[in-house]
């Protein structure tokens, strides 16, 4: 059901600080940031050839990524993204498999404007899951 690893997102403490690590110390094509106001983040796309990096910085009050931030504060790895062709189809064949669809359980859209949905980490081997319809 899963294709291409989409993107793997990090929480990072300071957007310039990751920008500059990627661009200049691993050498990647980094973008500037992009500040996404209906999913609380700023973000920071790191093109790879075979799939991006998404630096995430909490932005406004209510940023969905702002606890994860206090409980690590040096940032890490937030979710791992994979492709899909048919969300609701994936989203079908979650549920039928007891696993959690986060929110109502229905798709929503994401930060790239496709669908989406998240799994809930505690039914995804402890790592929380984005799946985008490609
Ligand atoms: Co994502």
């Amino acid at each position: 059901m899963i294709g291409k690893l989409n993107h793997v997102a990090i929480v990072v403490p300071d957007l310039g600080i990751g920008a500059d690590q990627y661009r200049n110390t691993f050498g990647a094509e980094v973008s500037e940031p992009v500040d996404l106001p209906e999913h609380g983040v700023t973000t920071v796309f790191v093109n790879l050839p075979n799939t991006k990096i998404e630096l995430l910085h909490p932005l406004g009050e209510d940023s969905p990524i702002t606890k994860f931030l206090e409980k690590n504060p040096a940032g890490g790895i937030h979710h791992l993204c994979y492709e899909v062709v048919d969300i609701g189809l994936a989203a079908d064949r979650l549920v039928a498999r007891g696993m959690r669809v986060l929110g109502d359980g229905k798709p929503k859209i994401g930060a790239h404007g496709k669908p989406v949905l998240f799994v809930h980490p505690k039914d995804a081997l402890g790592t929380l899951i984005e799946l985008e319809q490609i």
